[in-house]
């Protein structure tokens, strides 16, 4: 057995200190994992003030950093550093006020992303492996997510490739999402890593020919993206790198999103006693205003309300589901229209659609718990959480078979009542309407079949100690590639 890793994991979000998405929720869950299994991990995180220093109890480490940035000179930044809530895992916040004093993370009030996000991840890319020397933190595995840290892979085999301190640490990158690329016109960008572009940036695209191993959230999204459909344009970049593409489901975190413990929901419950979902769903539907009818389903929306998620159909199909006798709840923030035509759509229907546009995780998981049926038709999918939640509470995902969602829910088959949720193909109006509709046929005619489906929705798990097995092999599939086979034995075997 090699001995275990130093394992930096580098990301521009994780629950709980700071999260937008699916990705925060990985980073905060994998790495307890991880921890379990003996290896030494450390997050580096950027100290956006949101984050607070006092409730977090942030510490300083060491002096200021100095993190040169070419063409923009040295720039000094604080690091912090706190340990991930019930564990022994450092984490650390690169505390610049100049990038991160800022609202959100992305993007300002506007939704539109900030004009220097090149910079600001450029940045804290570099700062992280600065850190590392500053603290005398030599890993083994760089493990960078999305655009935001791909410059770390991208700097390790370039720039810090002959850098005696980083010299055998491997870089895994995962991909939560093709769409996000981080792609700028070329600005300073060049001199901040040392390396000569003549077009345009794209730090996702340079991570992915510079990481040492590449995984994507699910298997369906890992072949997804060698398509010209999905790859939003770096199919050849996929297609190049393929022998070192793998697919890793995300697990759930069973400490926070499961209702048997969840703190946030009015009454617990377990496969064998779902009295508790029937409060869960009264109260879901007293906190929205919507009638307390225990007989009429509840279909919810938790999400982004991005493109990505197919909400532009569900507008299209809206005027039509709110025929169905069902009731439909709405949680989430996005794009702008979003937020004036699901609220108009409650006012015009308020028995049967709810609607709070804003982020909430209190009323997450109360929907969750609450809800009969979660709806996600998304346009792709790398991987999903939220049907995933959605199953553990026994609340039945209606989705489009797409990445991650197509992985994770099986099929409901009326002939046996196997299955865990409901299934379509093509993203159009018609095929939400019917899917939707199909759910709402099950719901009041096959009740047998109904009870069915929960009992194997909840019974299904996706916990985090299988995936991060894979992650574990990656990791060391990354080091040997990194240092050669030789090396690795003398490395890591000893
Ligand atoms: P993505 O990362 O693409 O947004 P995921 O399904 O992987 O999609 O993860 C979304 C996560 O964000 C889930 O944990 C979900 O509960 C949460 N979430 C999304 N929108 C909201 C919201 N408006 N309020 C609270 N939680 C939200
Ligand atoms: C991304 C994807 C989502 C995935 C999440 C975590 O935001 O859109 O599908 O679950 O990352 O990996």
């Amino acid at each position: 057995m090699p001995r275990k890793l130093n394992i930096l994991i580098a990301s521009s979000e994780a629950v709980p200190f700071i999260k937008t998405g699916g990705l925060a929720d990985v980073v905060g869950a994998l790495p307890k994992e991880l921890e379990k299994l003996g290896h030494n991990v450390k997050i580096v995180l950027p100290r956006y003030y949101g984050i607070d220093a006092n409730k977090w109890n942030l510490q300083n480490v060491g002096g200021p950093l100095g993190v040169n940035m070419g063409s923009l000179g040295e720039l000094w930044c604080g690091a912090k550093t706190c340990k991930l809530p019930n564990t022994n895992i450092d984490v650390y916040f690169i505390d610049y006020e100049n990038y991160f004093g800022r609202k959100g993370p992305y993007s300002g009030s506007d939704g539109e992303g900030y004009g220097d996000n090149y910079a600001r991840f450029a940045f804290f890319s570099k700062a992280c492996l600065d850190l590392c020397k500053m603290i005398n933190f030599r890993p083994d595995v760089a493990h960078v997510n999305d655009w935001h840290t791909s410059p770390i892979a991208t700097m390790l085999n370039s720039t810090h490739r002959y850098d005696d301190f980083f010299k055998d640490t491997a870089s895994l990158l995962t991909i939560h999402n093709m769409q996000h690329q981080g792609s700028f016109y070329l600005g300073d960008y060049p001199y901040f890593l040392g390396t000569e572009y003549d077009s345009n940036v794209n730090m996702l695209r340079d991570g992915i020919y510079n990481a040492n191993i590449i995984n994507t959230v699910s298997n369906g999204y890992a072949d997804e993206i060698k398509t010209q459909e999905y790859a939003c344009g770096l199919e050849k970049a996929i297609n190049d790198r393929s022998g070192d593409l793998y697919g890793i489901v995300n697990g759930i975190d069973y400490s926070i999103w499961n209702p048997e413990i969840d703190k946030k929901i009015c009454a617990n419950y377990n496969i064998y006693d779902l009295s508790g979902k029937e409060s869960c769903k009264r109260d879901l539907q007293r906190t929205f205003g919507l009638p307390e009818r225990a007989d009429v389903p509840v279909v919810a929306i938790v999400s982004r309300l991005a493109k990505q998620k197919g909400v532009d159909v569900v507008a299209e199909a809206i005027y039509r589901l709110v025929n169905y006798d069902m009731q439909l709840v709405i949680l989430g923030e996005g794009e702008i229209w979003t937020h004036f035509f699901f609220p108009n759509i409650a006012v015009k229907h308020p028995h049967k659609v709810a609607c709070h546009i804003g982020y909430n995780e209190s009323l997450a998981h109360k929907i969750e718990a609450g809800a009969d049926f979660f709806l996600m038709p998304s346009r792709f999918e790398p991987c999903g959480l939220n049907q995933l939640y959605s199953l553990s509470y026994g609340t039945l995902p209606i989705v489009r078979a797409t990445g991650g969602l197509n992985d994770t829910v099986d099929n409901y088959d009326e002939q046996t009542g196997e299955g865990n949720g409901f299934k379509f193909g093509d993203l159009t109006a018609d095929a939400i309407y019917n899917t939707v509709g199909w759910a709402m046929y099950t719901y009041y005619n096959r009740k047998d079949h109904l009870y069915k489906l929960i009992k194997n929705a909840m019974g299904k798990r996706f916990t985090w100690q299988r995936s991060a097995l894979k992650y574990e092999e990656m990791y060391y599939k990354a080091v040997e590639k990194r240092v050669g086979a030789e090396q690795y034995k003398i490395i890591l075997e000893g």
